[in-house]
């Protein structure tokens, strides 16, 4: 059997990512089940609602304020001391608000993974479903991306689509969406943690040929 590997989740906030690969870990039920053990989670801001989920769900949890650190390099480097206590085969980003810097990302090379609540490459960065909305597309949705030194660049691994509708407002988009967030984040783990993915000039191929996107509906 092989050893089960290690994940830390970052955060920044209220953690339902978080909450969903955590599940995905504990669940009994063997198609959903992430063969994984989430060893940590890490939150950069001390009062983050998610690491009392964390911790009520068994992980052990700790905090790395950015703000106690002069420069982000020394902030950078000391998350790198804290995760690395965890031996993690995977570093996942759930809501992780702070841009990390080119050290850290290659320290990490093809074992960051971060989601995005867009259809990438379109609105990389904030403020997505606001800025959908404006352009008036008809297609929105969410990204699973290994993470590169460039933001939200990296290489592909799951998207989710849901159709904008007439009557969609920010709030009621960004709720559709996080339910695929939901799915295809957990799904895109257990593809890394059981060594399905593959990546030929930056487009990632699942090995069994299982489907690297989902249409959600309404
Ligand atoms: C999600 O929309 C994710 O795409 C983005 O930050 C949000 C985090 O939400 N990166 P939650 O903390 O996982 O609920």
């Amino acid at each position: 059997m092989l050893p089960v590997k290690n994940i830390v989740i970052l955060i920044s906030g209220r953690g339902s990512n978080m909450e969903a690969i955590i599940r995905a870990a504990q669940t009994e039920c063997w198609e959903s089940q992430l063969d994984a053990r989430i060893a940590a989670v890490v939150s950069n801001r001390p009062n983050a609602p998610g690491l009392a989920i964390a911790q009520s769900l068994g992980i052990p949890t700790a905090a790395l304020d950015h703000k106690a650190y002069p420069s982000r390099e020394d902030f950078d480097a000391a998350l790198v001391d804290l995760i690395d206590q965890y031996s993690p085969d995977l570093v996942v980003l759930a809501g992780f608000m702070r841009v990390l810097g080119a050290r850290v990302v290659c320290h990490y090379e093809h074992r960051l993974l971060n989601i995005h609540p867009s259809l990438l490459p379109s609105f990389s960065g904030l403020d997505t479903h606001r800025r959908a909305l404006i352009a008036g597309v008809k297609l929105h949705g969410t990204t699973v991306h290994f993470v590169t030194p460039e933001l939200d660049a990296g290489p592909i691994i799951i998207q989710a689509a849901v159709p904008i509708l007439p009557t969609d407002d920010e709030k009621t988009l960004a709720e559709r969406v996080l339910q695929q967030e939901h799915l295809i984040y957990p799904r895109a783990i257990r593809w890394c943690v059981q060594n399905a993915l593959s990546i030929n000039h930056g487009i990632v191929h699942q090995r069994d040929g299982e489907p690297q996107f989902i249409l959600g509906t309404t």
